[in-house]
């Protein structure tokens, strides 16, 4: 997959602070019009960017995931956000991105990756479940992955 990407001209890299202002610029769009930016502060990007992502094409964002390890529970790691531009969508970019984290996830000793949606995401809730997490619906879809 990754030589795929390679032949586009589709690189991930490790996040930076100061990929904040373009990840938030972009949100509403890829969100559907939802604007969901207050749920992702810039501490996310300032406090978590060595285990958040982007993926640009000559230089254009065209997906990112913000996660991290979690503080208080020893053996989980939690994504907040993932977003994939949606000319892009369906060519296996966010199942990359997540295969990255998880990758982190296990060298850092993380065995549970969490994660949730909101139920009108029909879209993320089928992306989840292909990913291998199991699902808890409650008011909020959250879902469990154990590595
Ligand atoms: C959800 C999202 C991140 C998926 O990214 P993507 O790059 O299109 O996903 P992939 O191509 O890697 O798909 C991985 C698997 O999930 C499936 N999948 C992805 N999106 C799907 C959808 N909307 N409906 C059904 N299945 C879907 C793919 O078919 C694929 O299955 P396969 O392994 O059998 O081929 C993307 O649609 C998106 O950015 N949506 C808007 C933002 C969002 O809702 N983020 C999630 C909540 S934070």
């Amino acid at each position: 997959m990754d030589e795929t990407l390679t032949q586009k001209n589709i690189r991930t890299r490790l996040a930076q602070p100061s990929d904040y202002e373009r990840i938030i610029s972009v949100m509403p769009s890829w969100w559907n019009g939802r604007n969901l930016t207050a749920l992702l502060p810039e501490l996310f990007l300032l406090h978590f960017y060595d285990t958040s992502f982007i993926v640009e094409q000559g230089g254009e964002l065209i997906g990112f995931l913000v996660g991290f390890m979690s503080q208080s529970r020893q053996d989980e790691a939690y994504i907040h956000f993932i977003g994939i531009h949606p000319d892009f969508r369906q060519q296996a970019i966010g199942a990359a991105l997540y295969e990255r984290f998880f990758e982190i996830c296990r060298r850092r000793g993380r065995s549970i990756v969490r994660a949730q949606t909101s139920p009108v995401n029909t879209g993320s809730v089928k992306f989840h479940a292909k990913m291998g997490f199991q699902v808890e619906y409650k008011d909020k879809v959250k879902f469990t992955k154990y590595l």
